[in-house]
């Protein structure tokens, strides 16, 4: 579904990425990891076209997209959640859902609010109210919410548990997989630092250290009791 192969990636003149290479099939649920700075959020930049690769090409449903400008991306179907600044805090719940929604308007933009509450159910008795008063994992909820409200085939979240006790990284977890379910996302690929909780809801790992994949696998859950097998190449 998603082919991203041999990308460099510099910010002025400093590489981040060597020679990157990811796929994401159809059905999988995959964790990207490693430590601070290794290149996670620069990776998913790059494959939704915020940052543009000096080599590589990304492919997307089997057609090349390294030339299409990040709104023709997501306009295909990839989804995708920053890592910071993921909601408008000054709107209301019910702004920052149609800012996600944008252009999609009328009957379909009503349907799509309703698929919303069908899987964060809170959010119906929290449309009027200011996204800046929401708590940590309900912001989380609500950006995530944005992402959906256009239905993409894959989705791309950079650490949608970030800052989230345990319980609440837990259930933003559950609420994607049901996500999948209820708007027929096809494939995920989340970026994580909580190891135990992603490899249990995961089918693929992936490990990114200073720019390069030193790691694959694809039975992440022989890693659950012993996340410390995959930590350790965070430090090599
Ligand atoms: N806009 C930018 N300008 C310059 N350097 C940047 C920029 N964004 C990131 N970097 C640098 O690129 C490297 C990779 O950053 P990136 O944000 O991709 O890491 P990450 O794996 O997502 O880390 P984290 O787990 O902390 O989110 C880091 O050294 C970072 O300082
Ligand atoms: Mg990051």
């Amino acid at each position: 579904m998603l082919e991203a192969k041999g990308i460099n990636a510099f910010y002025s003149r400093k590489q981040v990425l060597f020679d990157t290479s990811i796929s994401v099939k159809e059905g999988e649920k995959v964790i990207l990891i490693g430590p601070n700075g290794a290149g996670k959020s620069t990776l998913l930049k790059t494959i939704v076209g915020l940052l543009a690769p000096t080599k590589g090409q990304i492919a997307f449903s089997g057609e090349d997209i390294s030339s299409w400008s990040p709104q023709r991306r997501i306009n295909s179907g990839i989804g995708y959640l920053l890592q910071n600044e993921n909601i408008v805090p000054g709107l209301t719940v019910e702004e920052n859902l149609l800012l996600g929604a944008y252009p999609i308007k009328g009957d379909l933009l009503k349907k799509r609010v309703e698929e919303v509450f069908e899987i964060f159910g809170f959010m119906k008795g929290r449309l009027k109210d200011r996204a800046g008063f929401l708590s940590g994992g309900e912001r989380q909820a609500l950006a995530v919410s944005m992402v959906l409200m256009k239905h993409p085939r894959l989705l791309l979240l950079d650490e949608p548990t970030a800052g989230l006790a345990p319980k609440a990284a837990q259930n933003i977890l559950e609420h994607v997989k049901k996500a999948q379910d209820v708007i027929g996302v096809k494939a995920v690929c989340l970026v994580e630092h909580n190891l135990k909780l992603a490899l249990e809801w995961a089918s693929k790992v992936i490990v990114l250290v200073q720019g390069r994949v030193v790691f694959t696998s694809d039975t992440p859950e022989l890693f659950i009791n012993n996340p410390e097998e995959l930590e350790k190449y965070f430090f090599e």
